[in-house]
């Protein structure tokens, strides 16, 4: 099994940005913690970030030869209409995840238009968030 783990915008910056809410880990050492993880579970796993919504697109549409893909789309979350399309446009399910709770957070972050192309959404665990999504694909198999 083979999944693809997107980040998107300001993930880059884990570690440095608001610490109270996102945890002290770099973006570097969540996904080399999460690598051991899939090991454990015989999964392959690869990793992607970028701040770019043309170039999460695409990577959304690589995820076509994936098994399953995740995603913390960050900001873009709550209003980019071009990546729920690159959701729908494949067939690969996609996990949409988030470290905090957005659902704690303002109202700006309630809404997702992606949650209704996903599998499922997991928010609120911290970095657990990305191994619970993990989990969930791995089971799906
Ligand atoms: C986030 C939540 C978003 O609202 C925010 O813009 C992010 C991170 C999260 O992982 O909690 O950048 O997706």
């Amino acid at each position: 099994m083979k999944i693809l783990l997107i980040n998107g915008v300001n993930l880059d910056m884990l570690g440095v940005r608001e610490p109270d809410i996102y945890g002290a880990k770099t973006l570097e050492k969540i996904n080399s913690d999460l690598l051991q993880e899939a090991k454990k579970l015989n999964v392959d796993i690869e990793f992607v970030q970028s701040n770019i919504e043309g170039e999460i697109v695409d990577y959304i549409h690589s995820g076509r030869l994936y098994d399953g893909i995740i995603l913390n789309a960050g900001a873009y979350t709550h209003y980019s209409i071009a990546i729920r399309d690159a959701i729908s446009s494949i067939s690969t399910p996609c996990v949409e995840v988030h470290l905090s709770n957005v659902h704690k957070r303002e109202e700006f972050r309630h809404t997702s238009v992606i949650s209704a192309v996903c599998v499922g959404v997991i928010a609120g665990f911290g970095e657990k968030s990305y191994s619970l999504a993990l989990h969930a694909l791995a089971d799906k198999k």
